[in-house]
């Protein structure tokens, strides 16, 4: 089928790419290449056609009506909860009228589906762990309200106008091609960091403990959305919390380096746990994680030590 990826030039987008283009399909990718995001030509597949385009612009719109794509998988956003804390205006520009624009572009293009790129940041701090699709949601920073938005403009393109969708609430996503110059991610800027020998950051106690699943059971479950799990909304993580201590020891384990360590506060927004109770996603659409962490970090050095 034709299919649409936008942010297919970043992290998680270019995996996706890539499973898309594997699995046969036609993959156009629409990325501006934003400076603060990750997006890379280098990332990007040769098998897929490739338009420098800003998801806000008419010629977005202008491409996927003429294009008509059976499905556009969305991952192009501004991605930062910093840069949305000092500008919520243009994380609403890009989240929002960003989404907007594609969304009315789909529906003219005649598009079956939408499959989107939401977040566990739409949780804010969880009143209970794990969390799973009904815990409620109390996002704690305006990048947490425009993921929770869209996934509402989502419900309602479907139900008002028959556009159908599939999104994801990632966990900490990670992997080869993450940014490691980002403010998140931190499994990219240790492995870089212990690598080149440098110290090392952890914020606050280092036992605040996150969910990370690694980037290519990501892209096999934006495959599966492809054609399963229509007008749903599924959590998507390895349901296992690990601590930034943690991290630092298997990194440096599976480098086989020490580096030194900073301490530092508390970041503002940081949140000490989260993970997720993925069993809707695995009941309605048979995905579970394949990678364990350790197969993840060692895959993840392995690309940083070809760089
Ligand atoms: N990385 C994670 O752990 C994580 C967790 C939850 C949700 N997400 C979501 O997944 C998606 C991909 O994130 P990522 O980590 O791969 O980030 P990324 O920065 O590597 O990828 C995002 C891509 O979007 C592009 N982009 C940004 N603004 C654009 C615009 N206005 N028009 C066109 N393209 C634009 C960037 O150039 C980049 O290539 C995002 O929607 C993000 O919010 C990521």
């Amino acid at each position: 089928m034709k299919v649409v990826v936008t942010g297919g030039a970043g992290f998680i987008g270019s995996h996706v790419v890539d499973a898309y283009v594997e699995a046969g399909h036609e993959v156009l990718v629409i990325d501006s290449l934003w400076e603060k995001g990750g997006g890379k030509t280098t990332n990007l597949n040769p098998a897929a056609r490739f338009f420098k385009l800003d998801i806000r612009s008419p010629e977005t719109a202008e491409l996927i009506r003429q294009e008509k794509p059976e499905v556009v998988n969305m991952h192009a956003a501004q991605h930062s909860v910093k840069i949305s804390t000092d500008k919520p205006e243009l994380d609403a520009q890009v989240n929002v009228l960003g989404l907007l624009n594609i969304l009315e572009a789909s529906l003219a293009a005649g598009t079956r589906k939408v499959i989107f790129a939401s977040s566990g940041a739409t949780y804010g701090t969880p009143e209970k762990l794990p969390m799973n699709e009904l815990s409620p949601q109390r996002p704690e920073s305006p990048y947490g309200i425009t993921k929770m938005v869209t996934e509402h403009y989502l419900r309602y393109y479907q139900t008002e106008k028959g556009l159908k969708y599939t999104a994801f609430r990632y966990g900490n996503i990670y992997g080869p091609r993450q940014d490691p110059h980002g403010e998140a991610g931190v499994i990219a800027i240790f492995a870089k960091r212990i690598l080149d020998g440098r110290e090392v950051r952890i914020d606050w106690d280092g036992k605040q403990e996150k969910d990370y699943l690694f980037v290519g059971d990501v892209a096999r479950a934006n495959k599966l959305a492809l054609t399963n799990g229509d007008n749903e909304i599924f959590c998507l993580a390895s349901g296992k919390g690990t601590s930034v201590n943690e991290l630092f020891q298997r990194l440096c384990a599976t480098i086989g380096k020490e580096v030194p360590v900073v301490r530092s506060p508390k970041r503002p927004g940081d949140i000490y746990q989260a993970y997720f109770d993925c069993s809707k996603v695995r009941e309605m659409l048979g995905w579970q994680p394949a990678v364990s962490l350790e197969k993840g970090l060692e895959e993840t050095v392995a690309f940083w030590m070809k760089d």
